[in-house]
């Protein structure tokens, strides 16, 4: 067993990653943040910089890559190092993706991590609160409408700050969460309408929500220019969500934290006040 105490966190400037950075580092962890642009370079095209991010690294926080595959050969490094323990980031409900384009990269990355001989824990979060602020979807609500092939079919919205304390404890409770798969979602599934709506009263402007097609989406995101394979996964989630197996809520954040999940109210409070939808 690894006597090393450092944590190299991956995706560190990334949303989950800089939260479960600063709360392992309030709570006096040694904390390697690694990413392209982080302090400690990573790249996940780039197998040649593993060793050094990995070198006297006790757990890992495994943001995935894009991509299918090279998570295989980064946990054969970390058991090579040494490394004790990886918390896994996933998505909600990966057992029911079935044949869907979406989510490739998180599958490839659980079958990794499931394989190793270290101690792992996986977590598949839903949707998070912050897309709204910090992702995809702000951009569109700045400018007062968001537009998406979402339909009626709810989601169990998470607040990334419950993912990155339920990692954060995962992290510091060796052993009891070994092999363990938590399934993580907000308190209560809302529709993408009803998420605009909230935002749009919290914060005093006009927004309004606009049911596309999967084929009108498609188009819009690939004139902005992102690529088209990327933009037909991304589509692929919403059918996925349109399934409707996703919709309901688990208590992942009560059995790890001993707590109820935040609310989406209470992140569009905070986020509105903090200014992050003023125009
Ligand atoms: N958004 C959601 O609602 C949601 C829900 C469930 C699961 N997820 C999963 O969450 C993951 C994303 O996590 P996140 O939202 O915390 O991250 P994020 O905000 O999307 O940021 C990505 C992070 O990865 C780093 N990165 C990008 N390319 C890299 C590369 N080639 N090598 C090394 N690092 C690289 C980025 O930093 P640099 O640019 O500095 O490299 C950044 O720190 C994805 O696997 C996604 O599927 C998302």
């Amino acid at each position: 067993m690894s006597t090393d105490t450092t944590t190299l966190v991956l995706g560190a400037t990334g949303k989950t990653g800089r939260r479960v950075a600063a709360r392992l580092r309030l709570d006096g962890t040694p904390v390697r943040a690694a990413s392209r642009s982080g302090s400690t370079r990573f790249d996940w095209s780039d197998p040649g910089g593993w060793d050094a991010a990995l070198r006297g690294v006790g757990a890992v926080y495994l943001v995935p890559p894009t991509v299918p595959g090279p998570v295989h050969e980064f946990v054969a490094r970390a058991e090579a190092a040494g490394v004790a323990r990886l918390v896994l980031l996933s998505g909600h409900g990966a057992d029911t993706w079935g044949d869907s384009a979406f989510g490739h990269d998180m599958l490839s990355a659980e079958e990794a991590v499931r394989g190793s001989a270290l101690e792992w824990t996986v977590l598949r979060p839903s949707n998070f609160d912050q897309n709204f602020s910090e992702e995809l979807f702000h951009a569109p609500l700045l400018v007062g409408e968001l537009a998406l092939p979402a339909g009626e079919v709810p989601e169990p919205f998470i607040d990334i700050e419950d993912l990155a304390e339920v990692a954060v404890t995962v992290l510091a409770e060796p052993g009891r969460h070994a092999g363990r798969t938590y399934e993580l979602t907000g308190p209560r599934a809302i529709t993408f309408a009803e998420a605009t709506e909230l935002i749009s009263r919290a914060s005093d402007l006009p927004i309004t929500y606009k049911q596309i097609s999967p084929a009108e989406y498609t188009a819009a995101l690939v004139e902005t220019g992102l690529d088209a394979t990327d933009v037909r996964t991304l589509a692929a989630m919403y059918e996925l969500i349109e399934r409707g197996v996703l919709s309901g809520t688990t208590d992942g954040i009560a059995t790890v934290l001993g707590r109820s999940p935040r609310t989406f109210e209470d992140y569009v409070v905070r986020t509105a006040a903090a200014g992050a939808w003023q125009r």
